[in-house]
């Protein structure tokens, strides 16, 4: 049976000339058992299409973990290094994951208490909340009339030591049924989205620079982003934006000596736009959270200087200054317009290029609302590619 493709299945709030080469369904193929051939095409539709969704699925763990490695064969270990995880208490990643024992590269999330499920006797999921991580929340009477928030826009990744995964995979089994949300921006702009009870919203890193400013874009193209040593540890006690989109500036980030150990060297200094390996284009892909300084490049030889911002380049190290100037280049692309909110049904298996899109868990549920996902994304073999010379040249 040939691979066929469908448009995403697009809400009303979408604007559909944005998504025209965004996100695929895949009909014809068993993602579980791809031939070679099939693997190769899926491949190139990922990079093409950044999200890839299969319907209707059965999928094991061990299918899962290498469906996951065939998109880098190199990678091993999960995308934020497992044991690195679990023994940072702090971290705050550490409560959202409970491991597969056979496979542990694949990891259970959701909510609720999930029983005898892949070698876990017992295990007590609690999806994300808004209300524990933003600085601000919605009230709880607004929230029992169904408002809620993005939690954090994101890359899977560890952005210390470990390379970021290309693909992540995420496998709906348990998806529970209930009434709509709005999730709310808060921000003064009135922005709101209407959304599945417990949406995973995406963006697509491509757009987000395609939607810039010229000058913007020529910042965007000589920019490169040094985060954290031990990003989430060090972000611990901070409050995020209502958006979700990056922290808040109070100065509550842990103090560089009360970090685990570190070293220079496992730093991660990314540029801000990555290039798509398929398409060769652009996208702009920062973990705002993790960001603590921006290196801007001089405006390239011949480039114009009229109106450029930072025509001499400029390292700023200012948290607030850094953070202001990353949101003004990626709040436009989470417009309400512009999110993906996939629709979850039990056995979709959705697969995204890490590299290529920003995502974000929504919503809130009761406890009584299991929830079982399996995730998973491995720290690929080598650090994401930057814009060539000559797309500084073409940008700047
Ligand atoms: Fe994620």
């Amino acid at each position: 049976m040939a691979i066929e493709l469908a448009p995403l299945p697009l809400p009303p709030s979408a604007d559909a000339s944005k998504f025209t080469e965004f996100g695929k369904e895949v009909k014809g193929v068993d993602p579980g058992n791809l031939s070679p051939k099939e693997l190769e095409e899926i491949q190139q539709l990922l990079y093409k299409h950044d999200a890839l969704l299969f319907r209707n699925c059965e999928l094991s763990p061990e299918q899962q973990y290498a469906l996951t490695k065939a998109f880098d064969p190199a990678s091993e270990s999960y995308g934020h290094g497992n044991n690195k995880t679990e023994s940072t208490k702090k971290s705050i990643l550490h409560p959202d994951l409970k491991t597969i024992p056979r496979v542990p590269q694949v990891q259970l999330i959701g909510n609720g208490t999930v029983y005898n499920h892949e070698g876990l006797a017992e295990a007590r999921l609690k999806h994300p909340s808004h209300t524990t991580f933003h600085k601000t929340r919605v009230s709880p009477e607004d929230e029992a009339a169904g408002a809620t928030r993005f939690y954090r826009w994101h890359i899977d990744a560890a952005l210390y030591k470990l390379a970021p995964p290309k693909v992540t995979t995420l496998y709906g089994l348990t998806v529970p049924q209930g009434p709509p949300q709005v999730c709310r921006y808060d921000d003064g702009t009135g922005d709101e989205l209407p959304v599945p009870l417990g949406t995973t919203a995406f963006v697509s890193g491509r757009t987000m620079f395609e939607i810039l400013p010229p000058e913007l874009k020529s910042v965007a193209v000589r920019a490169r982003v040094r985060y954290a040593p031990h990003p989430y540890v060090w972000m611990s006690p901070a409050r995020a934006l209502s958006t979700g989109l990056g922290i808040e500036s109070e100065g509550k980030e842990l103090p560089l000596s009360e970090l685990p150990e570190w070293t220079e060297e496992d730093v991660k200094v990314f540029p801000v736009l990555w290039k798509n390996p398929v398409t060769q284009a652009l996208h702009f892909q920062v973990h705002p959270a993790g960001a603590q300084e921006l290196l801007i490049a001089a405006l390239p030889e011949g480039a114009k200087r009229e109106g450029a911002l930072f025509p001499d380049g400029a390292h700023i190290t200012d948290l607030k200054e850094v953070r202001d100037l990353l949101y003004k280049m990626q709040r436009p692309a989470i417009a309400p317009s512009l999110v993906y909110p996939h629709d979850w049904h039990e056995k979709d298996l959705v697969l995204f290029h890490n590299r290529g899109v920003l995502h974000s868990v929504v919503g809130a549920f009761t406890p009584d609302q299991v929830r079982a996902f399996h995730q998973c994304n491995l720290a690929a073999s080598s650090d994401p590619v930057g814009p060539s010379e000559e797309d500084v040249a073409r940008w700047a």
